[in-house]
């Protein structure tokens, strides 16, 4: 899940500093979950591992964890209609697939995939999730009567122990532009520690998609935002100077910077329409996640980026999402597989949007059967590894994969996810 300055404005999950719950409470709610009523098959009074129950590492939890322990961060999921509804039909219109299997739930939340898959025909979940949200999904479980089934346990994945291998996991994990909040390590390590060899993955693979844009003047506007912003500063220092004789003007080449940084070097979250592309997305990287290793994962993703346009006009951001779908294993596949796009849609963007990437000065004059050959990298950013640093390299070519030779547009772009 994600979410910034979309349309849940403010509740990001990487909002440092918000006042949530503290790792003390976490370790304290454990017991509420995996108490004397567990239905884990060990003594009652005892935990499942000696590390259940432990609360994420403190850096991470401030500002990772700490807006999932809220209800109404859950219930912003939840109402992404599009979102939780291909959830329940990959799992209930795949009954045979989840009967009488184990499952996992990975990050469980307010436990409603665990309870999706319990429905679906599931002999026994185990909904796994760090934050005190899981003394609520516990709540949830019980009220809908599925405590024989669901086993809610409150923990890191990375820390808990379970009884058995498990058939099936199940996680929404996903972030902007896929990989933001890198939860995808935490599903892989579930994966790696918890699966049975022939078991499935839901979702079971994973894509990432660049198109070029144009944006109703945003672009423009984001410009002369930054522009303001500069100039803003100027009577800023006029003042400082008049009203306390300090002069700040030795800031504002600083002050310029993060200013540019926010406007032009981050992208936004946006809900594109359709007919905004200005050519067939580029899907550069596709993920089988039953075998995509943590290495690879965690490794910087570069890949060849090409681009082709199809109108005339200027291109004035790229814009990125991702997919992903539900087809079991080889040994399990799903019967009635369900993809879940997040990209441009006339009906409006599920909670990730998309994200945009303005190019600032830069932009492409763009004709049409022009191709843009490049690369596209992305990495972790080295202050928070759940963030993200994506930097496009590459020109416009005349005709498809440059036939007719160079137009002489050549650019570097650079942009944080934040
Ligand atoms: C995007 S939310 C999904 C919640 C719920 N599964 C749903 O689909 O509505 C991800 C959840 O995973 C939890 N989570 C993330 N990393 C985790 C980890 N390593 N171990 C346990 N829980 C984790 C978060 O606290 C959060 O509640």
């Amino acid at each position: 899940m994600a979410a910034d300055d979309g349309p849940v404005a403010g509740m990001s999950g990487l909002d440092v500093g918000s006042a949530g719950p503290s790792g003390k409470g976490a370790a304290a709610a454990v017991n509420g979950v995996n108490g004397k009523d567990s239905a884990v098959a060990v003594a009652p009074d005892t935990k499942v591992s000696d590390k259940d129950g432990e609360a994420p590492e403190a850096t991470d939890f401030a500002n990772y964890f700490c807006t999932y322990a809220y209800l109404y961060h859950q219930k912003d999921m939840l109402e992404d209609r599009k979102r939780t509804l291909a959830y329940y039909q990959a799992c209930v219109n795949n009954r045979a697939c989840f009967k009488g299997k184990t499952v996992l739930d990975v990050g469980t939340g307010s436990g409603i995939l665990a309870i999706f898959a319990a429905k679906a025909g599931a002999r026994k979940v185990y909904a796994v999730e760090a934050t005190d949200m899981a003394s609520k999904a516990k709540k949830l479980v019980e009220a809908n009567g599925l405590m024989d089934v669901v086993e809610v346990i409150q923990g890191t994945i990375e820390t808990v122990q379970l009884p058995e291998k498990v058939d099936l996991i199940i996680s929404e994990w996903m972030g902007y532009f896929l990989l933001r909040e890198s939860m995808l390590d935490s599903v892989l390590v579930a994966r790696d520690r918890f699966l049975k060899p022939e078991g499935a993955m839901y979702p079971s693979h994973a894509a990432i998609y660049l198109a070029p844009i144009w944006t109703h003047n945003k672009q423009n506007n984001r410009l002369r935002d930054y522009q303001g912003a500069v100039a803003g500063w100027e009577e800023f220092a006029e003042d400082v100077q008049r009203d306390y004789g300090v002069d700040v003007t030795c800031l504002t080449d600083d002050y310029g910077k993060e200013q540019r940084d926010y406007f032009l070097g981050t992208a936004q979250w946006t809900d594109v329409h359709p007919e905004q592309l200005m050519g067939r997305p580029h899907r550069f990287k596709s993920y089988d996640l039953k075998v995509l290793t943590l290495e690879e994962l965690r490794a910087p993703l570069k890949e060849r980026l090409s681009l082709r346009f199809d109108l005339d006009r200027t291109v004035e951001a790229l814009c990125g999402w991702f997919d992903v779908d539900f087809r079991g294993s080889k040994e399990n596949p799903a019967y009635l597989a369900v993809n879940l796009p997040t990209g441009p849609d006339a009906t409006g963007a599920t909670h990730w949007g998309q994200q945009t990437f303005y190019l600032g000065k830069k932009t492409i004059q763009a004709r049409q059967g022009d191709t843009f050959e490049g690369t596209i990298e992305v990495v972790r950013r080295t202050d928070n590894q759940r963030l993200l640093a994506v930097q496009v390299d590459g020109e416009v070519v005349e005709g498809p994969r440059g036939r007719g030779g160079s137009t002489g547009q050549k650019f570097q772009w650079q942009w944080s996810i934040e």
